[in-house]
């Protein structure tokens, strides 16, 4: 059964989400067509990028209202505090979400996850992982054993995330940044691009630099 999904934001994250789905599609990964993207405020360009890849826009976030029930909802914004509000408009609706895992990504055969994932193409996530809801793992990422990354997360291209670590809710991974062993960040908290986590952040709270402060 072919499954209708909609992409919510249709910036440069939400297309490169649609040639995610686009890629499983085409590597018998589940059958998805992607019926359209709807964005509250998309720009010129992002308009004239969609009719180049030839899916629609629909309209505004709330054209999911009326939207069928069977259709599934792919959040296709990369940063986390955006994505949780959309979570929470998008939940309103009751609608089912989609999970996007590239063909060529690694995920361990124990690792659990929540509706919405997304992971892009070189992720790589191995044993004992779990994943809350609408985490999105970007290109070439690593997250270790026995980790435990919350709801609306973001790992950035190239951020190795190492064992045993805690990414509470909506907290962003910078790219090239690392979380060394056993680190936590805390709830919507930002490490910054190639930061070193050797110690816990705090929510909330930017930290950049090596060691990251
Ligand atoms: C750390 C970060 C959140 C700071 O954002 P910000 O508060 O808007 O910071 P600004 O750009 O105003 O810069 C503030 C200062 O921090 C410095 N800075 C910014 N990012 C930095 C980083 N990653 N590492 C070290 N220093 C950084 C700036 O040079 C500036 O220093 P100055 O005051 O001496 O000139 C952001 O720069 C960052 O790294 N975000 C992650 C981005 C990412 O992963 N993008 C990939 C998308 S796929």
């Amino acid at each position: 059964m072919t499954v209708d999904v909609v992409i919510v934001g249709c910036g440069g994250h939400g297309r490169e989400v649609l040639t995610i789905v686009q890629a499983m599609t085409d590597a018998g990964r589940g059958a998805a067509r992607v019926r359209g993207f709807v964005d509250d405020r998309p720009s010129e360009r992002n308009l004239k990028l969609l009719q180049r890849a030839d899916v629609p826009y629909l309209g505004r976030v709330d054209w999911l209202r009326a939207a069928p029930v069977d259709t599934h909802v792919l959040i296709g914004v990369g940063h986390p505090i955006v994505r949780q509000e959309l979570g929470r408009r998008i939940d309103a609706h009751g609608l089912p979400a989609f999970s996007a895992v590239h063909p060529d990504a690694t995920v361990g055969p124990d690792v659990v996850h929540g509706e919405g994932l997304v992971v892009f193409a070189g992720a790589r996530v191995t044993t004992n992982v779990t994943l809350g809801r609408h985490v999105h793992l970007n290109q070439n990422c690593t997250v270790g054993h026995d980790t435990v990354v919350g709801d609306f997360v973001s790992v950035n291209p190239l951020a190795a995330v190492s064992g045993d670590c805690r990414l509470e809710t909506a907290a962003l991974v910078g790219t090239c940044a690392s979380v060394l062993q056993g680190r936590q960040v805390g709830a919507g908290a930002t490490v910054g691009a190639s930061a070193c986590v050797v110690h816990d952040v705090p929510p909330g709270v930017v930290v950049k630099g090596v060691p990251a402060r």
